[in-house]
């Protein structure tokens, strides 16, 4: 389990960042429509709240939950959504592998990068078909890190890339999640399986200098810098380097950084 590799990404700011771009309006528009015909929402690896605030504001008659392994993580989802309150949004701890809800409790169960950090893809899926309703939906968006674009092209941001790749599997999770969801979801005995691909791009201005950096924070400042250093995936040299690019690329007025998300959407019947 790699629970462990969010204690990098617990700052302040990184949460103010991913509350700004983790949203409803930026990361749902391919569930718009179910989310306000669906009386009860589960946003699973729910952190920061961003996007499950979203849907109880979508549908105010709905009840949502997020839910999340790590209590640190839910307590920044409560403090910044429970202002105003919000009668329809609760928060829970639990795991994807054990989710703390009877049988058929959910017409919608949304998970948005954290297939991507877990290893034991079956056992969430039978999890999430156990607590969905009969012909409930579940919609995930997931990462593929192979095919990150950016440009200018660099060897730098190319090496960067690898040792986030390399990292996220030696801590059991899966880079290229994305590419496979489809699959296992079908594996897994939903149907209706609808795919769609969408890019993240890096924002422009200002914003972006956060973005690369915070996209880069974990080789930056975290563990996975020291523990890439130390397997040889990059240098501390490279490391350098790396932070001087993220400070100069939102200058490069054509720099630009895509990440591509596979929206999927699958029906318990
Ligand atoms: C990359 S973050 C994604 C957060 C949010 N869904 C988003 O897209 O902005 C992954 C989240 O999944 C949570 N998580 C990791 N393993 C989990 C598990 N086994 N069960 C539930 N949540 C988990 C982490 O605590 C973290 O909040």
């Amino acid at each position: 389990m790699s629970n462990k590799s969010y204690a990098f990404r617990d700052s302040q700011k990184f949460n103010q960042y991913l509350i700004r771009n983790r949203t409803f309006d930026k990361c749902c528009g391919f569930i718009k429509e179910l989310v306000k015909q669906s009386t009860s929402i589960l946003d699973i690896g729910c952190w920061p709240g961003s996007v499950t605030v979203g849907f109880a504001d979508a549908n105010p008659s709905a009840t949502v939950i997020g839910v999340d392994f790590n209590e640190s993580q839910l307590e920044v989802a409560r403090s910044y959504t429970q202002h105003p309150n919000r009668e329809n949004l609760s928060f829970e701890q639990g795991s994807i592998h054990e989710l703390p809800f009877e049988d058929n409790s959910f017409d919608l169960i949304f998970c948005q990068t954290v297939f991507v950090h877990i290893s034991d893809h079956e056992k969430a899926l039978s999890e999430i078909m156990r607590v969905l309703k009969p012909n409930g939906i579940f919609a995930s968006r997931e990462v593929m890190n192979s095919y990150i674009v950016m440009t200018p092209v660099s060897d730098i941001l190319e090496k960067a890339r690898r040792a986030i790749h390399i990292g996220v599997t030696v801590s059991g999770g899966a880079p290229d999640v994305g590419l496979f969801m489809g699959e296992k979801l079908h594996t897994a005995g939903f149907d209706h399986l609808n795919q769609s691909l969408f890019w993240e791009r890096s924002p422009v201005g200002e914003e972006s200098r956060e973005h690369f950096i915070n996209m880069c924070s974990a080789l930056l400042y975290g563990e996975l810098g020291k523990q890439s250093i130390k397997n040889g995936w990059i240098t501390a040299n490279e490391i350098n380097e790396l932070e001087k690019l993220c400070f100069k690329l939102p200058d490069i007025p054509y720099a630009m950084w895509g990440m591509p998300f596979v929206e999927t959407i699958a029906r318990k019947h």
